[in-house]
């Protein structure tokens, strides 16, 4: 039996990275998985290879900066499975910015945000929707989903994805991204307060976990691995997406009913401030 058998899952941004981790643990527990991404796939990736998978997941599109968007996605979701018992808030992200006033174009576009000619349009609009795609949209999947879970037999979980980047000390080259994830936590402990005992709501802040963007765009061409890179990290690597996705488990598992309102760093040991430098020179040297 499996930690999760007959839960119904919705994960965001499970077309690639973290989400699929996610997406592929829950579904190892037994989980069934609908997962969300604006790009339009014909099946969950986590579901490959997991035998029985593809019977119990579907990937849909879903723009979590369109509220709208949400509302169709979760009626979706319920109309189809009767059901959701776990959200995970994980669709987010973005890309260190040399300097916080002055947001260079390739920055902005490689983040996907509006932009402009004018640098000071460019810099703001790029500051706005990193705030709307990791703390505003969070709340309205969170908010749609429990309108849904408290109608509902049963207890739910919400998990959302947070970053180190949101610890108190700051984050230089991260502001925006900073700030929203620094809400993120802070909202966890508000809804944990207004939905229990219906719901728990707790947050995971990574640090910095292994996905195909992360390769690209953070670690250096003469470092795929991370060797030199995490050499100032305790555990000296990065996370893996399914390390995220085991953490994902606990949480949302009969193993932690008492955890609420939490934020659980997961980043192995990594002190806040240590790889800002570090971090920004694969983007320094694009530019
Ligand atoms: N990787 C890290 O090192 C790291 C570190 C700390 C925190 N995190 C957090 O972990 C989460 C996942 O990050 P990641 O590294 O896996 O990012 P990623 O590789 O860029 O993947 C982001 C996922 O979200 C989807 N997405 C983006 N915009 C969306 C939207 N408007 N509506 C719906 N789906 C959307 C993307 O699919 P489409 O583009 O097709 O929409 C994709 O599936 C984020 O919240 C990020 O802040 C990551």
């Amino acid at each position: 039996m499996g930690l999760l058998n007959g839960r119904v899952a919705v994960v965001t941004g499970t077309s690639r990275g973290v989400g699929v981790g996610i997406a592929r643990e829950l579904l190892l527990e037994g989980a069934t998985v609908i997962g969300c991404s604006r790009s339009a796939l014909p099946a969950l990736p986590a579901a490959d290879g997991i035998a029985g998978a593809a019977e119990r997941s579907a990937q849909w599109v879903c723009d979590q900066g369109d509220h709208g968007s949400i509302d169709q996605f979760v009626g979706r979701v319920v109309d189809t499975y009767g059901r959701i018992d776990i959200l995970v808030n994980n669709a987010g992200g973005t890309v260190p910015s040399p300097s916080v006033e002055s947001v260079p174009s390739l920055v902005s576009r490689i983040q996907g945000a509006p932009t402009s000619d004018d640098d000071y349009e460019r810099s703001v609009l790029f500051h706005a929707f990193a705030i709307q795609m990791n703390l505003i949209s969070p709340l309205w999947f969170a908010i749609r989903v429990y309108r849904q879970m408290k109608e509902q037999e049963g207890t739910g979980s919400i998990v959302n994805i947070s970053s180190g980047a949101g610890h108190p000390a700051g984050s230089p080259t991260l502001v925006s991204y900073g700030a929203a994830k620094s809400g993120l936590n802070h909202l966890t402990r508000s809804l944990a307060q207004e939905w229990g005992p219906k719901v728990r709501v707790n947050c995971l802040a990574l640090g910095p976990t292994m996905t195909e963007n992360f390769q690209s765009f953070v670690l250096p061409d003469d470092d795929k691995s991370g060797r030199q890179y995490f050499q100032k990290v305790p555990l000296q690597r990065a996370g893996e997406p399914r390390e995220v996705g085991r953490a994902c488990v606990f949480l949302c598992s009969g193993q932690a009913d008492f955890v609420n309102g939490t934020t659980i760093e997961i980043d192995g040991g990594m002190l806040p401030g240590v790889l800002y430098e570090a971090g920004l020179k694969t983007i320094t040297d694009l530019l």
